[in-house]
């Protein structure tokens, strides 16, 4: 994409008035249009940073708090980076380390941080529904970073536009997310923005970890790996969650990679153009064997990139309407 000159960017970048949220919590309640916006917004500012090389200061004098009561090293990192190249500054919380460990509550460590004139919390925790309740309980923007085994939008959102990057639309295409969908957040944000979006989404992994249930969100649910393999334009390999699970779902990870580890043998029975993703952490040889993971069809990384355009987008997206240069922007 060419870069944009900074008219054109002004111009490109004005926020719609169709644009009405002031938080991201989820992509459940996001129609196509919207998410498509983001996508879009997301190439747009990519190519104006020109991948990091170039700070805009769209969002000069705001706030943005990172608030992470989970470990994270590609969600936080990310929207650090995305807020600093769009010229805002950073507050990084972590639980460990704070005074959470002296009894401070949720609530009260979140007042606390906006209490600093932020103007966005992004925030992660174990328990699903802490950015909904964030977000009633604030005044400033509220991000979802993942909220337990619920949601994690901005990972559905960076994981399809690094779809639509390599195939220029999702209608159509074939989507496979294979592995722990039971304790998968991004299982589901990737559900409802693929789906939106126009793409077949299928769910695949052992029946202890895939419920039939999941075909009532106009998903297919499959068993066996090498039956829907050939369909597949892009297969998303989700981390077996070993530390949310309180028995383990499976006789052995062995067995679990004999049955479903994306390996060589069966890239080979693949579409050659297929897609190789994984939100990431892996845990390499399970999910998938190193070969796989950094060979030729592997897109990860380009998923961690996309992260940082996908978060700049959101925050210019729920800041940027009120912020004092937008005038001279539209
Ligand atoms: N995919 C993802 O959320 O990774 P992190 O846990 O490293 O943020």
């Amino acid at each position: 994409m060419a870069m944009a000159t900074e008219v054109g960017l002004q111009q490109s970048i004005a926020i719609p008035e169709t644009w009405g949220h002031r938080h991201l919590l989820g992509l459940e309640h996001l129609t196509a249009d919207e998410i498509t916006l983001i996508l879009d917004y997301a190439d747009r500012l990519q190519a104006a940073t020109e991948y990091g090389r170039r700070k805009l200061d769209l969002l000069k004098g705001k706030t943005v708090a990172n608030l992470f009561f989970e470990n994270s090293t590609r969600t936080r990192n990310s929207f650090s980076l995305a807020a600093k190249r769009l010229g805002a500054d950073t507050v990084e919380f972590s639980s460990s380390g704070s005074s959470v460990s002296k009894g401070e509550t949720l609530i009260d460590t979140a007042k606390t941080i906006e209490a600093m004139m932020v103007d966005a919390v992004v925030v992660r925790h174990s328990s699903p529904g802490t950015p909904h309740l964030l977000a009633r309980s604030l005044d400033c923007s509220v991000i979802n970073a993942g909220d337990g085994p619920h949601e994690h939008p901005t990972q559905g959102l960076l994981d399809i536009l690094t779809i639509r990057q390599n195939r220029g639309s999702l209608r159509g295409l074939t989507v496979a997310l294979v592995g722990d969908i039971a304790h998968s957040r991004t299982a589901r944000s990737n559900i409802w923005g693929l789906l939106k979006l126009g793409a077949h989404v299928i769910v695949c992994g052992p029946a202890t970890l895939v419920s039939k249930n999941w075909e009532k969100l106009g998903v297919e649910v499959a068993y066996d790996l090498d039956k829907i393999l050939p369909r597949c334009d892009a297969l998303n390999l989700l981390r077996i969650q070993f530390e949310r699970q309180a028995i383990r779902p499976f006789p052995s990870v062995h067995e679990y990679t004999l049955l479903y580890a994306m390996n060589q043998e069966r890239l080979r029975r693949s579409k050659p153009e297929i897609m190789i993703m994984a939100p990431g952490p892996i845990n390499r040889g399970v999910e998938l064997t190193p070969e796989v993971a950094d060979g030729p069809q592997s897109v990860i990384l380009d998923q961690v990139t996309n992260g940082i355009a996908i978060r700049m987008a959101t925050l210019w997206l729920l800041l940027g309407r009120s912020h004092p240069i937008l005038p001279f922007l539209c």
